[in-house]
């Protein structure tokens, strides 16, 4: 059956827009937020050789200084828009350009000029390049991408990190998916029983039990839930009897656009746990990159930790081909989504969803319209980082262009018939 593409009008940031020849399509933008902590990589990973990481569609170089503190660039050269992460650590710390070797520091001052006369005089003004906050913790490297830093929510607790009672393992994939339909495959809960086989007991298994949002100060939530679930099947099963009734608690915090679950595997009162974090940040509009802590309080011997690994990972893995292949590739950017519900379910995204308009009044989200069509012009643009606060002047490059405070974004309409 043919469709008449040009019958169907979206009505997106307040503004009919329709897909007839000689109007802008905007319903390919998705939705990156600056001003929030995310995670750029491994601890472990970075070493002493600058290493590359590509985050809310810009480029990044991360090193360590001489300290052995990890920092973070942005990647491209003011001098010449070299890349950063080909050149080389330096023994005072900062990083040396592979072009001209022009030193950067971690606060991204050029320290030296080697082909001046005088190599660290006369340094031009406009010789500096955008550093970003970093903190090492829980086994990553969290980079601040933003120039308000006192706005960002801190880095939450994860109190199961190195404590002798608990066990983890990790896990890092790149999901080829938007990072909200990334959430989406990860936050809802009607899909535990279909993708995953986790059901919730009771007279209709795939019905979650009745829950509540809980918001916290942190501006993150949470919601618990009571089931009773089969454990599947595996050394697991001996954990308890099936049947019994299980507490599952899932947290969402701002920090990491991170998700947090944590179940009772055991009976009650067995204090066995699995608990696992996803941190998510996005690579660019389509592609995601996770990384996964996964927790647990019982059979905590090293050679149980292929078998939580593989427990864990199979639902993982069952998310990334939902994800992937949901379209469109690209989340619209709308207040609320889906346009179409069902009873009871929803309630986690509804509160995701509230969370992007909050970053988005706060004027933090990028526009990817104007941002795209400054990129097809040949202008680079970096995520501001907090020293333009201090002196927005002397800078190569100019910000990525964000969406002004307070404006808000519409509703989708039905698509309307030819
Ligand atoms: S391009 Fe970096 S020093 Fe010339
Ligand atoms: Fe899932």
């Amino acid at each position: 059956m043919h469709t008449e593409l040009s019958s169907v009008v979206l009505r997106l940031e307040g503004t009919e827009l329709s897909n007839a020849p000689g109007t802008i399509r905007r319903n390919k933008t998705a939705m990156m937020y600056t001003n929030i902590w995310y995670v750029a990589e491994r601890q472990e990973n970075l070493k002493n050789t600058p290493l590359p990481v590509r985050m809310l569609g810009r480029d990044f170089v991360l090193f360590r200084d001489q300290d052995g503190n990890a920092a973070c660039l942005s990647n491209v050269c003011p001098h010449r828009g070299a890349s950063l992460a080909q050149g080389q650590c330096r023994d005072e710390g900062g990083v040396a350009c592979p072009f001209h070797a022009w030193h950067f520091d971690r606060d991204g001052n050029c320290t030296k000029i080697p082909s001046q006369k005088d190599p660290t005089g006369d340094i031009p003004p406009e010789a500096k390049i955008d550093a970003y906050p970093t903190q090492e913790k829980y086994g990553y490297i969290w980079v601040f991408l933003g120039d308000d830093l006192d706005a960002a929510t801190p880095i939450f607790d994860m109190p199961e990190y190195d404590n002798p009672e608990w066990r983890a393992v990790t896990h890092s994939v790149v999901f080829n998916a938007n990072q909200h339909w990334t959430k989406m495959a990860d936050m809802d809960h009607v899909h535990l029983p279909i993708v995953h086989g986790i059901g919730f007991g009771g007279e209709n298994p795939i019905r979650p039990p009745d829950h509540t949002v809980v918001y916290r100060d942190d501006g993150g939530y949470e919601v618990e839930i009571r089931g009773k679930p089969d454990i599947t099947k595996g050394e697991w099963k001996k954990l308890r009897s099936d049947r019994t009734e299980v507490t599952s608690k899932l947290k969402y915090f701002i920090p990491g656009f991170t998700s947090r679950g944590k179940t009772l595997i055991g009976g009650p009162g067995s204090g066995h746990y699995n608990c696992w974090y996803q941190m998510m940040t996005p690579i660019d509009d389509e592609t995601t990159q996770l990384h996964f802590t996964f927790h647990r309080s019982f059979m905590t011997e090293p050679e149980n930790d292929a078998e939580h690994l593989k427990r864990n990972l199979r639902n993982v893995y069952q998310d990334k081909d939902i994800a992937e292949a949901i379209m469109p590739k690209r989340t619209p950017d709308v207040a609320d989504w889906p346009p179409v519900r069902a009873e009871l379910e929803d309630k986690m995204m509804d509160a995701y969803w509230q969370v992007l308009q909050q970053f988005r009044a706060k004027g933090w989200q990028i526009d990817r319209v104007q941002m795209e069509a400054l990129d097809l012009r040949g202008e680079y643009r970096v995520i501001p980082s907090p020293a333009r606060k201090q002196n927005p002047n002397d800078w190569v490059f100019d910000v990525v262009p964000r969406i002004a405070p307070g404006q808000s974004a519409g509703k989708p309409k039905q698509s309307e018939a030819a």
